[in-house]
């Protein structure tokens, strides 16, 4: 089981708060089954050069390196903030999940949809190789209005990754009218800390393969 979508490096974002918390998130994500997490702090392109982002995530990483569980693969990605910018970037491998090509792209909450998200998808896509994966599309307020915007991004070759609370909390209604489509691929559980925003994956992989079957993809990234 991976979760694709995780807070846990430390002091790079809203995530955890240290060395000693990410590694205590670790260890939850283990206990549940999880073999594989993807670190995805957030990264705002029209905020920081990328390169700075990517230095500090490094350091990050160094800071809990000793305290990733036996048998647990990680590897380093980030949650970017959707922006025009984004298909020229030189630095969009290391920005994607591991060696998958997968890029976890955020979509803002509540501000208005225009064309130029979906352009910039599809050039993600044709013109750099790369897959954008949505992360938690439950979240946008946009494509919760506009079934139809959800299904123009995954015709556009955007995969979909939905929050595990999701599941159980007021957006599990279009998170199981995005299932019943056929547009979820991954699961995270987008924890920020060890109580308001927990590791919390299991019930939520159960509840998603009782409802849609096997429908969840490994992410074979590593290191
Ligand atoms: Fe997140």
């Amino acid at each position: 089981m991976t979760d694709l979508h995780t807070h846990i490096l430390p002091c790079i974002d809203d995530g955890s708060i240290g060395p000693s918390t990410s590694g205590l998130m670790l260890a939850r994500l283990a206990e549940q089954g999880v073999d594989t997490v993807a670190f995805t702090p957030h990264f705002y392109p029209d905020g920081m050069p990328a390169e700075t982002f990517l230095r500090r995530r490094e350091r990050s990483f160094a800071s809990i390196r000793d305290r990733i569980p036996p048998g647990l693969s990680v590897c380093c990605g980030a949650e970017v903030a959707i922006s025009r910018s984004l298909p020229g970037s030189s630095l969009l491998p290391q920005l994607c999940i591991g060696a998958t090509g997968l890029l976890l792209l955020e979509l803002p909450e509540n501000g208005p949809f225009a064309g130029w998200m979906l352009e910039t998808a599809a050039a993600l896509r044709d013109r750099q190789g790369v897959t954008p994966v949505l992360a938690h599309p439950e979240r946008c307020a946009f494509l919760r209005r506009r079934f139809a915007l959800a299904r123009a991004f995954a015709e556009a070759g955007c995969l979909f990754q939905v929050n595990a609370a999701s599941l159980f909390n007021r957006r599990r209604r279009f998170v199981h009218r995005l299932l019943k489509a056929g547009y979820v691929q991954f699961l995270g559980s987008d924890c920020h800390n060890l109580n308001s925003r927990p590791p919390m994956y299991q019930e939520a992989y159960a509840a998603i393969t009782k409802r849609a079957g096997d429908v969840l993809l490994d992410c074979i990234a590593r290191v």
